[in-house]
């Protein structure tokens, strides 16, 4: 079990909401020896670890904010390339932090997200409890996709968005909230070529991440169509079912 710290007996209630989310964590009233932990105070969450300042949740979605007026903008929306209504699915089966799916919300679409790390589900809860984040759009599983896509086949959305981890070449420190994932994530399995195959058959667009340096996730099929950035690019499997 994960630890989360509450700094007041006053936030017990809270706490418990917080941690009902994945019952994956215990409540403690003591500073929690381990190497990372959730820190509930009057102050907000935090993420506690040695290698950086505490991380408040309110700071981490700051530059996602500064990106809503320019949605249509946005490679992933010109990615996904359909216009936004409230029939319009989408399932992000890697949730991460959760930024991309508020921009795929505020942009209007129905977004359903997956996310099977518990610290970073109860962020993405706690952000949208908190309205850090707008949540009228969103919705999140804490769940393994792999395995809601294995009980869930009849499961029909528009698109389906990965955003794989991948390791960067260069020397330089990925942003904080990247290194956060990273740390949180750095013994898990990826699964990412197995969660294509289920994926694609379910959608009409399957989307996936890529460095813009790396090659596309799988061999076959060839990507539809890809949108080019900067630095990353989006490869886009069209399905006609
Ligand atoms: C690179 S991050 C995604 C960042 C995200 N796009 C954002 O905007 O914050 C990848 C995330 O996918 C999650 N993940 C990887 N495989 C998964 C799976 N099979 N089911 C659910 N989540 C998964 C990891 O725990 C990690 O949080």
């Amino acid at each position: 079990m994960h630890k989360l710290y509450i700094t007041a007996p006053n936030l017990l209630e809270e706490a418990e909401a917080l941690a009902g989310i994945t019952n994956c964590f215990t409540i403690c009233n003591d500073i929690p020896k381990e190497d990372i932990f959730l820190r509930l105070g009057e102050d907000g969450l935090a993420v506690i670890t040695p290698h950086f300042k505490p991380l408040y949740i309110g700071d981490i979605y700051n530059k996602v904010h500064l990106r809503k007026n320019n949605l249509a903008k946005e490679l992933l929306i010109n990615a996904i390339k359909v216009k936004p209504n409230s029939e319009i699915l989408i399932i992000d089966a890697t949730a991460g932090l959760g930024k991309d799916s508020v921009l795929l919300g505020l942009y209007g679409y129905r977004v359903l997200m997956f996310e099977r790390n518990p610290f970073l589900a109860t962020i993405i809860y706690y952000a949208m409890n908190n309205k850090i984040i707008p949540s009228d759009n969103l919705k999140l599983i804490f769940t393994n996709s792999l395995d809601y896509f294995k009980a869930n086949s009849n499961i029909a959305p528009y698109a389906i968005y990965l955003d794989p981890m991948f390791k960067k070449q260069e020397k330089s420190l990925a942003k904080k909230d990247m290194q956060i994932i990273q740390l949180l994530t750095k013994d898990d399995k990826n699964v990412d070529a197995e969660l294509f195959k289920l994926a694609y058959p379910l959608c009409n667009k399957l989307i996936i991440k890529r460095d813009s340096k790396q090659s596309a996730l799988v061999t076959t099929p060839l990507p539809t169509y890809s949108k080019q950035g900067k630095t990353i690019r989006y490869d886009v499997y069209v399905n006609n079912i």
